[in-house]
């Protein structure tokens, strides 16, 4: 979560605030409650400017200010400790110290004692800045004073600082965060995230945890776990700023649920199987949100029609719950960004057991990715929208192909166009559903974790009270809440369970609720018949309706309240 970006300016004074801004901008989607930058000028004097709310508004506060200057840290938030406000948001400074940190520093508190200054935020991040003041007050160069700080940091971090008393130096270190670093000839840069840099160096290199980096005199030198340095290879970095460009749409969003077919195809065409799962008895799936629901999706379909057994698994319960794990079980890990921690933190405990594991992941080079024993990628491009669209048929198409089920696509892609084309019904389904005050989306079988990734998709964007659900299930609790402030969301494919959910559908009309369907023979949004064309069409259908009740709502849909694209925090 959250953007760091930092620039040494190794040759001249330059002013690096714009590329700075720039960046952050491109790393938005990962947190945006605030943001702010910390320079060094000529005259060696430290300028912090900060901004709540968007990107934007940063923007517009250093629009007129001169940013020459030896060297710069950029933060984009999203808050764990603290609320936001310009106080909390980053840079933190302490003195000459100015730092940007993402990730959580869990011994904070504790760590208040050691330090005599006033604390000026409310956010754990802070004691870095602090801490670092005071070890240099002891007498400790910036550089020591730094690595010494780390040491006593608990928690994840991926941190940039600077000095006004040290203008050419840079220093930053990652653990359980995501951090990059890449140079040209007049500049050193460090960033959380690749996408940062896209404009700026052509190669980059992903730092290993405990990664210390220590920028100066022009150059910049890795340090593992902050002692001996060590070479790691760099990598091109191949984000192109096309990829990250809305291009004719209004929004990121629906500019990625267009792509969907080009999702299927992509990840269908370019898969690349590393694993034979057939030695497993067992394959146990583990994800957090939409990339979960996508497991339990492939779930209802593989053991079905392929006769393998398969558990699906939150990260977060998981990690924590000290699970039993068994050698003749493949552990499969789903995550479009690769960095989502609790995902992360899953695998390791995972791997720390000796276990095989296969990553499922959007991103490449990131930390699940290189982590991971086994990993194929799922091709879908660079997804910027907060709420994941075409990841999700990306990763299905990826686990279907695994596991050796093949796939129509050429049906697929034709359904899903039905479907984006269908614009008119799909908006006036929508307008049905932003009247009421509560939603429900139910189905069976496989339509069960469509109608979830409906549910979240619409709590993500919208804000209304939404439930997902098994259509059979309601009758044990969920159908006390049907009145006519509620709408249900039936979705019904061609398959042996559409009688059924059709009965449970009438049980909702029976107590007054109102109906809107998704599916075979539906009057709103009417999907083909086939099994697999259908399922993929009817993700895309539930993927279209959030989108124009959020914007039926005029809400931003690619940057929704209290989220971020990349869960880098547990
Ligand atoms: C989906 O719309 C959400 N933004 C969210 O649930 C997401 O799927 C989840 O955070 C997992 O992310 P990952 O796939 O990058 O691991
Ligand atoms: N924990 C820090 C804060 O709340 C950093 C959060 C982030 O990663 O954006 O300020």
């Amino acid at each position: 979560m959250c953007g760091i970006v930092a620039i040494l300016n190794t040759t001249r004074y330059e002013d690096s605030v714009k590329q700075t801004i720039s960046a952050l901008e491109r790393m938005e989607y990962r947190g945006y409650d605030s943001s702010g930058i910390a320079f060094i000028d000529k005259e060696h004097t430290l300028h912090r400017i900060c901004s709540v709310g968007k990107i934007n508004n940063l923007y517009t506060k250093c629009s007129s200010i001169d940013g020459t200057c030896s060297a710069i840290v950029g933060h984009t938030r999203w808050a764990t400790h603290g609320i936001v406000t310009v106080e909390n948001a980053h840079p933190q400074v302490t003195g000459n110290i100015a730092i940007v940190h993402n990730g959580i520093i869990e011994n904070y508190n504790e760590l208040k004692n050691i330090v005599n200054e006033p604390f000026t935020s409310n956010t754990d991040s802070e004691i870095i800045s602090q801490l670092i003041f005071h070890y240099m007050k002891t007498g400790m160069t910036f550089k020591n004073a730094f690595l010494k700080t780390i040491t006593m940091l608990e928690g994840s971090y991926a941190v940039a600082a600077i000095c006004s008393d040290c203008p050419t130096t840079m220093l930053g270190a990652k653990k359980g965060s995501p951090l990059v670093v890449g140079s040209d000839q007049n500049h050193i840069y460090m960033a959380s995230d690749a996408v940062a840099l896209s404009q700026m160096t052509p190669n980059i290199t992903y730092l290993e945890e405990n990664d210390v980096i220590v920028a100066e005199q022009g150059s910049f030198q890795i340090l593992e776990n902050g002692t001996q340095q060590i070479h790691r290879n760099s990598v091109p970095n191949t984000i192109s700023t096309e990829n990250i460009d809305k291009g004719e749409y209004e929004d990121f969003m629906i500019k990625e649920i267009n792509e969907e077919p080009a999702a299927v195809s992509n990840a269908y065409n370019k898969f690349k199987c590393s694993v034979n799962i057939e030695k497993y008895s067992t394959i146990h799936m583990i994800a957090c949100g939409s990339s979960h629901y996508v497991c339990i999706l492939a779930k209802y379909i593989i053991e079905k029609q392929k006769k393998i057994r398969i558990i699906t698994e939150i990260a977060s319960e998981f990690r924590y719950r000290c699970p039993v794990l068994n050698k003749d079980t493949l552990y499969v890990f789903v995550s479009q960004s690769g960095e989502t921690s609790d995902t992360l933190g899953a695998m390791r405990l995972v791997l720390s057991q000796n276990m095989d594991t296969l990553a499922i992941v959007n991103v490449q080079e990131s930390s699940i990715a290189r982590e991971a024993k086994h990993c194929i990628y799922t091709n879908a491009g660079v997804e910027i929208g907060v709420a994941s669209t075409k990841t999700f048929v990306s990763q299905l198409v990826t686990l279907l192909l695994t596991a050796g089920i093949d796939i129509p696509v050429m049906e697929v892609c034709k359904s899903i166009n039905k479907v984006l084309n269908n614009t008119k019904n799909i908006f006036s389904t929508a307008q049905t559903l932003i009247k009421h005050k509560t939603l429900l989306f139910i189905g069976r079988g496989v339509c069960y974790p469509i109608a979830m990734e409906g549910a979240l998709k619409i709590k993500e964007i919208t804000y209304t009270p939404t439930e997902g659900y098994p259509s059979g299930e309601i009758k044990h609790g969920p159908i006390a809440i049907v009145d006519n402030t509620v709408c249900s969301v039936v979705i019904a494919i061609n398959d042996d369970l559409y009688e059924k959910t059709m009965s449970n559908m009438e049980e909702i009309k029976a107590r007054g609720g109102n109906i809107v369907t998704i599916g075979y023979k539906s009057n709103n949004i009417c999907i083909d018949d086939e099994e697999m064309p259908s399922i993929f069409a009817s993700i895309t259908a539930v993927h279209m309706l959030a989108y124009y009740a959020a914007k039926l709502k005029n809400l931003d849909v690619d940057k929704p309240r209290n989220l971020a694209k990349s869960v880098t925090v547990e």
